[in-house]
């Protein structure tokens, strides 16, 4: 059928069309179970519990956007096959790390694609914990949630969007505003977190809460716990020779970013026609660059509703 939808399935197109949204960023935003979603992305999550099939030995890299995604993806890759490949003929070299660990819902292939890959997978995922595939939890599969600090996710999210729509780019007021009021692409920002947090408390040894500024400050312990989460723990041997110090430092942003690969080309973006710059996913990466855009009242007042929100959680970032 031209939805993809078999007839006992929901059609994504006729369910989007029911659905509130709302304007401002560079796409609309499609209110979907209490989150908000571009439309390509919403349109695979809604078929996934159809079609994705979750494995025991999957394991899913789940970030809110501008966390740290590209990241994770390159730490866990290199981590999972470092038996695979040298740093010589490694395929981070040659391809962006969004690339060689594809997302659930806005891979170029869709799902079919994600289904075909062989085990065990690495997945990416922006999704929120509450709308992934109920399969997910019982097939006892691993997750990775990387979470981080409120105002430098903002303003990562506020310079990105500004190198998807330079005809008109978005100014930080009108970015804030929508932001605090939850409107993001996969927000509201606090209870993506708090979903996924909750989720490790309950199931530490499947789900793995990681900051984006503990892998800032410490990425040598950081990496080594991922690799014993994955079930791939480092040796001995492997510490004594370096290998954690190695991995730390291919992943790192300066090392990726001087990459021809990251350097030029693009990835069309799978709910507009534009194109984005691989260089866009490397911007700083630093913690704090927030207090070079945001005033001190908006960074006040993004800090007392994060802190409110996360209120009785345990959950501080
Ligand atoms: P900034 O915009 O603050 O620089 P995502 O990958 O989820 O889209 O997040 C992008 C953010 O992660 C950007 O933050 C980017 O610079 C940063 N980043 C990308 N690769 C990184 C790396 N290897 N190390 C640290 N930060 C990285």
């Amino acid at each position: 059928s031209p939805c993809e939808a078999t007839p006992s399935e929901v059609c994504p197109e006729t369910l989007i069309a029911t659905l509130p949204t709302r304007e401002g960023w560079s796409t609309p935003l499609i209110l979907y179970k209490k989150f908000w979603f571009r439309s390509a992305a919403l349109r695979s999550l809604i078929l996934a519990p159809a079609k994705f099939v979750p494995r025991h030995d999957d394991t899913i890299l789940a970030t809110h956007p501008k966390s740290g995604t590209t990241w994770l993806k390159a730490l866990a890759f290199t981590v999972a096959n470092r038996h695979r490949y040298t740093f010589a003929d490694h395929p981070l070299l040659t391809r962006i790390p969004q690339d060689v660990v594809p997302f659930l819902e806005i891979t170029p292939g869709g799902l079919d694609y994600v289904e075909k890959m062989p085990s065990p997978r690495l997945i990416s995922t922006h999704c929120p914990f509450s709308v992934l595939p109920p399969g997910i939890s019982s097939s006892g599969c691993r997750i990775v949630y990387l979470c981080r600090e409120p105002k430098d996710t903002f303003v990562s999210r506020w310079h990105f969007e500004r190198s998807m729509c330079k005809a008109d780019p978005i100014g930080i007021n009108d970015a804030f505003n929508l932001f605090y009021e939850g409107c993001t692409p996969y927000g509201p920002f606090w209870n993506h977190n708090l979903e996924y947090w909750k989720e490790s408390l309950m199931r530490p040894k499947e789900v793995m809460f990681v900051r984006y500024e503990e892998i800032f400050s410490d990425p040598l312990k950081v990496v080594r716990e991922l690799a014993s989460f994955l079930g791939v723990p480092f040796t001995e041997d492997e510490v004594q020779g370096g290998v954690v110090d190695q991995v730390v430092r291919f992943c790192s942003i300066e090392s990726l970013r001087n990459l021809d690969v990251n350097k030029t080309g693009g990835i069309e973006h799978a709910a507009s026609n534009v194109i984005i710059d691989h260089s866009s996913f490397f911007r700083k990466g630093k913690v704090g660059d927030w207090v070079n855009h945001m005033g001190k009242d908006m960074a006040e007042k993004l800090d007392r509703l994060v802190e409110d929100k996360f209120k009785g959680s345990g959950l501080e970032i």
